[in-house]
């Protein structure tokens, strides 16, 4: 049956945050803030859901389309009780329940919001509002019950007495409402207070006034429904995020010395008896292997590593992959479409572009490799460039296995070395290599007997 759609209000101005960009459409932990309701709501079984807009949000419509929601626009915004009728025709013939949600309140958990759901709609309430307890209720919209403990009305801050002020249950401004009911109560909403809005709260009242019922649900801990107007707000959301992703890495078997300063996005997933140090940022679709170590500073994008890594200090690794027992860094770049075998070696300041260093190779120190194939077990000496631009196309360099070669070598692309053979040190390779031969390819060397004491005479004359 289909009984839960959602609809997610996000239609606000956003003013407060002053950005270009819709505030929730910001981002925490590597996810859009709107994401996380959206999740929510498909968790909870809404089987169709839809944003509610400003006509110009072209960002957020974009949005919807690409997580698989609608949107709607929402003309002007004339107030929370407006902005949920822009969803009436979207959800035409729907006599189910909606989940009301705010796009700009990513800390929701699913597993609490359903069991708000499923206490609703087995209760047949017309209205439930979330609520919850705050020391400091500020501005938010009090719930006022009577000597029974039932909910009478939603009074707004700006709108309350001051004992109502006094009031610490405050509408979290999630709700979970009957259908065809709603969209009729919703036309005969007023906009006579003080904001001159339509009030969503007020639905409130008129379901006790028609007998159709309202149920106020308290729930305790309020992290969970903080709203975001502010980039301080954005950043203590991101912050209470952090700490429960780090908090579920750890149960499951992940070290994680300083999870403060541990940037870990929803998504990744990392494997048991891994550690991660200070500073680490792992962002994207990542994945993380076990036993693997990962040191300070180090940034990885949606990069797949294997079991056993030692990624070092501060190294920075792209949309690449890096295989089982494999050591790379510290200070090392690898960027996108690149692969480190397995047990393979990339050292300091060696940066990587779409080369694929087989198993057990190894590049220590100081080099460039980009669209190159490096053999099994070569080695790459100190300083070695591959120059695969030419100022007009990138070209490939590719070695074999077994291959040495020498420190300070550039590779002329397109050329390609054979297996076994060996590459002398300063060489500039212009010509393919054949397989087990010795390359060599600079000015061969000229030794003048005396000539460096005969120099020292002739300056410490002139002195
Ligand atoms: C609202 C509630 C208040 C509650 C508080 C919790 C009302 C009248 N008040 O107040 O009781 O304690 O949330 O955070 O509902 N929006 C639109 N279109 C509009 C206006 C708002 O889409 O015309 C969206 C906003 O983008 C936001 C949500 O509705 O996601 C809430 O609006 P906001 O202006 O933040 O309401 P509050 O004044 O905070
Ligand atoms: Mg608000």
């Amino acid at each position: 049956m289909k009984k839960l759609s959602a609809v997610i209000l996000a239609a606000g101005k956003s003013t407060r945050m002053k950005s270009a960009v819709s505030k929730v459409l910001h981002r925490i932990a590597g996810e859009h803030v709107i994401s996380y309701p959206i999740a929510v709501a498909k968790k909870c079984g809404a089987h169709k859901i839809v944003v509610i807009r400003r006509p110009e949000q072209e960002d957020l419509k974009e949005f919807a389309k690409l997580s698989g929601v609608e949107s709607a626009v929402q003309r002007k915004a004339l107030g929370t009780a407006d902005a949920v009728m822009a969803a009436k025709s979207a959800l035409k013939g729907f006599d189910g329940y909606v989940l009301i949600l705010c796009g700009d309140v990513p800390l929701m958990r699913p597993e609490r919001l359903k069991l708000f759901v499923d206490n609703i709609i087995s209760r047949r309430a017309a209205v439930g509002v979330l609520t919850m307890q705050l020391a400091d209720p500020a501005r938010y919209g009090r719930i006022v019950r009577d000597l029974d403990g039932n909910i009478i009305k939603i009074v707004e801050a700006q709108d309350a007495t001051s004992d109502e002020l006094k009031i610490r249950e405050v509408n979290s401004s999630i709700y979970c409402m009957r259908a065809p009911w709603l969209f009729k109560a919703l036309a005969r909403v007023s906009n006579k207070n003080s904001k001159g809005e339509y009030y969503l709260t007020d639905i409130v009242g008129l379901a006790l006034r028609e007998g159709d019922g309202a149920i106020a649900y308290c729930e305790e801990s309020s992290d969970d429904y903080l709203g975001i107007n502010t980039r301080i707000e954005l950043a203590e959301a991101a912050a209470i995020m952090k700490r429960r992703i780090n908090e579920r890495h750890m149960l499951s078997g992940v070290g994680i010395l300083d999870p403060k300063n541990t940037y870990i996005d929803g998504a990744v997933k990392i494997g048991s008896d891994s550690t991660i140090m200070p500073q680490v940022a792992i962002s994207g679709s990542s994945t993380i292997g076990s036993g693997c170590t990962i040191e300070n500073g180090a940034i990885i994008r949606d990069s797949i590593i294997g079991d056993g890594v030692t990624i070092k200090a501060y190294s920075v690794i792209e949309q690449s992959q890096i295989c089982d027992g494999a050591i790379v860094g510290p200070f090392a770049r690898i960027r996108p479409d690149s692969k480190v075998g397995k047990r393979a070696r990339v050292g300091n300041f060696v940066e990587l572009k779409k080369c694929e260093m087989k198993e057990g190779a190894k590049a220590n120190h100081l080099t460039y490799l980009g669209d190159a194939t490096i053999g099994a077990a070569s080695n790459i000496g100190c300083g070695t460039i591959t120059c695969n631009y030419d100022g007009f196309g990138k070209y490939r360099t590719v070695i074999g296995d077994g291959v040495f070669v020498g420190s300070d070598v550039q590779f002329v692309a397109p050329v390609r070395v054979g297996s076994g053979a060996l590459i002398g040190a300063g060489s500039t390779v212009t010509r393919d290599v054949p397989a087990n031969a010795l390359a060599i390819a600079r000015s061969e060397q000229k030794n003048v007997a005396g000539y460096a004491s005969k120099r020292r005479k002739l300056k410490a004359k002139k002195r």
